[in-house]
């Protein structure tokens, strides 16, 4: 090859070369531009982030948070009133940045505009006034009726594709007070006491045998007050029914205090009532919920008719998924658990008919 021949050559690969990264600058080029272009509209930050919102940073609206942040099922946002604005905004602060330590990316952000729960995937209501010790939940009904009903008409004007999960007491009632107000359709609202009331059925048991809480399977239906019903012959420890494990006289104890679980920890703390409980059971519902677990667990569900109840919302098994309440199980009774539902519902129609807005 003649000398002038190879300069050509070399000319024309170099050309080559500089036309091939020029593509691929080009190209990085173009498709960091889209990048930034869905950076800036917000495609790329914004998929798939849920959002909780919480109304009430009291005990148990900041203990969920805190659960919820660290589980990271979605950004979250705390709201409380006027009056206790630092309340939201401190513990949403104060959780936030416990963020590097557990190595959560969550947003957590307390507020008291109703309107930042705008497309919020779920709501949870735990705004109300707790019980004192030597009160009973049906005791707050008309203040905590307000409350709820007024909250409820403005989760339907901003965020009205969620789904709301209600924690206020008299639970059962107020579930029933947020299902009228909001308008949603029943698979959206759930009532949340049968996880608690349940987990403090198990805990006991597991106690009495001082075995693994794990291996405790237990279900509580119908009213969150005393005539709560723990279904002691569907109860086993892995398989291994009760009955064969512990007397009747102790399950009966066992019974009897499950259903003062709640007035148990109001008398212990001389203020205010249980949180770590609760909250944790409206966790279990969520991560239910945004995992579309299908779990069977029990839910304040409105009754058309199931266990002979209607118009009421009342402690039922309930399978929960991505739609909210997906189905209501109902489960053979005997006679005896069949009447005691009966006198549960009897007592959540009573405080019922006491509402203003029905
Ligand atoms: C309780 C309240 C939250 O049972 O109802 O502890």
């Amino acid at each position: 090859m003649d000398s002038q021949l190879l300069y050509k050559y070399l000319f024309h690969l170099s050309i080559q070369t500089l036309c091939h990264f020029n593509v691929i600058i080009n190209m990085k080029c173009q498709s960091f531009l889209i990048f930034k272009e869905k950076l800036n509209k917000g495609a790329l930050v914004m998929v798939n982030r849920r959002k909780i919102s919480i109304i009430g940073a009291g005990h148990t609206g900041g203990t969920l948070a805190f659960i919820l942040a660290q589980k990271e099922l979605g950004d979250i946002v705390l709201i409380e009133r006027q009056q206790s604005e630092g309340m939201a905004k401190g513990k949403a602060l104060d959780i936030l940045e416990s963020g590097p330590i557990w190595g959560f990316d969550t947003s957590v952000h307390g507020s008291v505009n109703i309107e930042d729960i705008k497309d919020s995937d779920i709501v949870v209501m735990t705004a109300g006034i707790p019980r004192k010790s030597g009160m009973t939940r049906e005791e707050l009904v008309q203040t905590n009726e307000q409350i709820v009903r007024e909250t409820a008409l403005q989760i339907a004007t901003y965020a009205p594709q969620s789904i709301i999960i209600v924690l206020t007491n008299p639970v059962d009632v107020m579930t029933y007070t947020a299902f009228k107000a909001s308008g949603f359709p029943k698979e959206r609202i759930i009532g949340q006491s049968g996880i608690l009331d349940a987990a403090r059925y198990r805990t006991f048991i597991a106690q009495e045998l001082n075995v693994s809480v794990k291996d405790v399977n237990g279900f509580v239906l119908g009213g969150h007050n005393d005539t709560m019903l723990p279904l002691v012959n569907n109860t086993h420890i892995n398989g291994i029914p009760v009955k064969h494990l512990i007397s009747e006289e102790k399950i009966d104890q066992i019974v009897e205090r499950t259903r003062k679980g709640g007035a148990e920890i109001v008398a212990l703390l001389a203020q205010g009532s249980a949180y770590y409980a609760p909250a944790t059971a409206i966790y279990e519902t969520i991560d239910a919920i945004f995992n579309d677990r299908k779990r069977l667990l029990p839910s304040i569900a409105y009754l058309e008719g199931e266990y002979g109840c209607s118009d009421i919302c009342f402690g039922v098994p309930t399978i929960i998924g991505y739609q909210g309440i997906e189905k209501i199980i109902e489960v053979d009774m005997n006679n005896d658990e069949y009447q005691q539902l009966q006198h549960s519902a009897q007592a959540v129609s009573e405080v019922k008919n006491s509402l203003k807005f029905k």
